[in-house]
């Protein structure tokens, strides 16, 4: 089913920022349905949508407290706003946690349970996620395990947040032994995304999530596609109009494939598309040379090159998306990384069926297949050939 995009007034820039103005004007807030098994929910996408959060919270119902959890560093750059927005006592004390990669672990998890007991959360609370997307899964795995689950807020503050995690109704942690091994579907009530939040993020974080952006453009949306190529200077600049037509339109797209395929059976896998080679790329190097877009990032590179090998995909359209992953600027090196360290983790990845690799390729801009295997000489072909090609592109 498509999502619907909405729109629902919303109240201005003007009024959020002055509270005590009498005459409030309104302007228009996308709104984007996404079913799931459990309920459907909204996401409201503007910039200042942080606005609304209070009368947005207040229409779940009748709660017995709303609790937020966030992380000392957004706290540090956005708790003063939250504090006016959300005006109760909860919002004055939030359960803050460290939202490094490291410490999403079961452990955090616990943690929180304990400071939502000693609060005082029953099963009328509502918990508010307000961070990155290792907030939002923390959070989220804390209010689907807290009582047996209470309702859950997402308030994304990342790019990768906004348009990724906090849709989809994935939470969950990591063990030692790999990354978000222990979770649940836990589905929130509400999504409040405002591109505003994302003015105090760093730049590589930010470009780190237009990656994600780029995919959607490849997998679903050749206006999106389009547009990116258009307006990547302006978008790089986050300039509000132009965040705010990339924003919504990816959450759609999100929206789209995960009310078709929630639990990841079949469609949900062109999500995947780069994250193939991507996430391998991650695990060897321990998760500490790219962010995870970055690597993404290269893993569309290799995607689109096989295709094109595999004769899927036309030559100009294999350029197109290479350049525009190049546009998004430097990606770090793939130095000392050899496409034989690759194999194991590749055959291992969730994707691969009885140790065949199978990876997500376009076929055209706007157009992906899933689950297409690659001639092995083809895979290390390609990677042999990454930074050459990626040079040419552009990229530095
Ligand atoms: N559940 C899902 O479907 C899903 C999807 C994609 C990613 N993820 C998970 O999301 C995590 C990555 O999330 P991320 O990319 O959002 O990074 P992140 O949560 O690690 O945040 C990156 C950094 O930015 C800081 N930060 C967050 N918002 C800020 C703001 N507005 N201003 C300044 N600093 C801010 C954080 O404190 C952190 O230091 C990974 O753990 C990944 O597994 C989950
Ligand atoms: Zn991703």
């Amino acid at each position: 089913m498509r999502p619907r995009i909405r729109f629902a007034p919303a109240l201005s820039f003007a009024e959020s920022t002055r509270a005590n103005c009498a005459t409030f004007s309104f302007a228009i807030m996308p709104t984007i349905r996404v079913t799931s098994s459990a309920h459907p929910y909204n996401v409201y996408c503007a910039p200042n949508a942080l606005g609304r959060a209070a009368s947005l919270i207040t229409r779940l119902g009748d709660s017995t407290g709303t609790f937020i959890l966030s992380s000392p560093r957004v706290w540090r750059h956005w708790g003063k706003t939250l504090t006016s927005k959300i005006p109760n006592r909860a919002a004055r004390r939030p359960i803050l946690f460290e939202d490094s990669e490291s410490l999403k672990r079961l452990e955090t998890v616990e943690g929180i349970a304990r400071q939502l007991v000693t609060a005082g959360a029953d099963r009328g609370a509502v918990v508010v996620a307000v961070g990155g997307g290792v907030v939002g899964d923390v959070a989220g795995f804390a209010a689907a395990s807290y009582l047996r689950g209470v309702r859950l807020v997402h308030i994304p503050t990342t790019l990768v947040a906004q348009v990724d995690s906090a849709i989809g109704g994935k939470t969950g942690v990591n063990l030692p032994e790999g990354k978000n091994l222990v979770g649940a579907f836990y589905p929130p009530k509400l999504v409040i995304a405002d591109p505003v939040m994302l003015g105090t993020l760093p730049h590589r974080e930010f470009r780190s999530g237009l990656y994600e952006i780029v995919k959607y453009g490849v997998i679903a949306d050749e206006k999106l596609f389009d547009f990116l190529e258009r307006r990547m200077s302006a978008i790089l600049r986050r300039d509000p109009a132009a965040l705010t037509w990339i924003i919504p339109r990816s959450i759609a797209i999100k929206a789209r494939v995960v009310n078709e395929d929630e639990r990841e059976g079949g469609l949900r896998q062109i999500l995947n598309f780069g994250h193939t080679l991507g996430h391998a790329l991650e695990a060897a190097t321990g998760y500490r040379r790219f962010l995870h877009g970055e690597a993404i990032g290269w893993g569309m590179i290799a995607a689109t090159l096989m295709a094109l090998a595999v004769g899927r995909l036309s030559e100009s359209d294999a350029s197109r998306i290479i350049r525009l992953v190049a546009s998004v600027g430097p990606l770090p090196p793939l130095s000392n990384i050899g496409a034989s360290q690759l194999r194991p983790i590749l055959a291992g990845d969730k994707k691969a069926r009885a140790g065949r690799v199978l990876w997500v390729l376009p076929r055209r801009i706007g157009k992906t297949v899933w689950g297409e295997e690659v001639p092995w000489k083809v895979v290390t072909r390609t990677f042999a050939a990454l930074p050459a090609i990626a040079a040419e592109a552009g990229l530095r």
